[in-house]
């Protein structure tokens, strides 16, 4: 079975409803790594070599995260600045995370019509991932179609059983 990360950024997960039932989910697989960031560096001061051990330890790369401002929680940018290292990730030398599959699971407060060129949103939610996509092909990870949940204010419980139940599968998919 493949050993999948999932490198979770919620930026105050105690207060959380919808990431916060996806981890206590995701700790239940035994081939996933479920990585809170902000629990393990609350003051942003990243181990990066601690990082790229757990990325070499996988094969599969989540990024699990509530969309703040048409994007992630800053946590995981500077993951992103600090971790992805020249030599490791891109140029010469670094091809570790080549073929590796990436995936964003993102909760949206906005629902799916609310991304649409009528919508309070104006665009359409693939126009956000362009960097996360980008960053995937610099480093040679396999960018996965996202997985959502949407519409998170008004979502009832059992809406949230059903995303969660459906982040599950997406998961599974990886990890065989
Ligand atoms: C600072 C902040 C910025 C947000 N920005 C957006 C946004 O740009 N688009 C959106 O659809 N929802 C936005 N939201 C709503 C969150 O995405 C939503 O509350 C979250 O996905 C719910 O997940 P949680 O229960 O794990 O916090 C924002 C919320 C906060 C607090």
């Amino acid at each position: 079975m493949k050993k999948v990360l999932v490198l979770a950024g919620h930026r105050t997960p105690d207060e959380s409803r919808v990431n916060r039932a996806a981890v206590e989910a995701f700790k239940t697989l035994p081939q996933v790594t479920v990585h809170e960031l902000m629990r393990e560096y609350p003051d942003f001061k990243i181990d990066v070599r601690r990082e790229q051990a757990l990325l070499l330890a996988h094969d599969a790369v989540v990024m699990l995260f509530p969309f703040w401002w048409y994007s992630s929680p800053a946590i995981l940018k500077e993951w992103q600045d600090n971790v992805l290292e020249h030599g490791f990730a891109y140029g010469t030398g670094g091809d570790r995370l080549h073929g590796k599959p990436f995936l964003l699971m993102v909760s949206t407060g906005g629902g799916e019509q609310a991304y649409s060129p009528r919508g309070y949103n104006r665009y359409p939610i693939e126009e956000f991932w362009l960097p996360f996509k980008a960053m995937a092909n610099m480093t040679g990870m396999v960018w996965q179609p996202p997985a959502l949940i949407q519409g998170t204010h008004v979502l009832t419980d059992s809406d949230l059983d059903a995303g969660v139940s459906r982040w599950l599968s997406h998961l599974h998919a990886l990890s065989v």
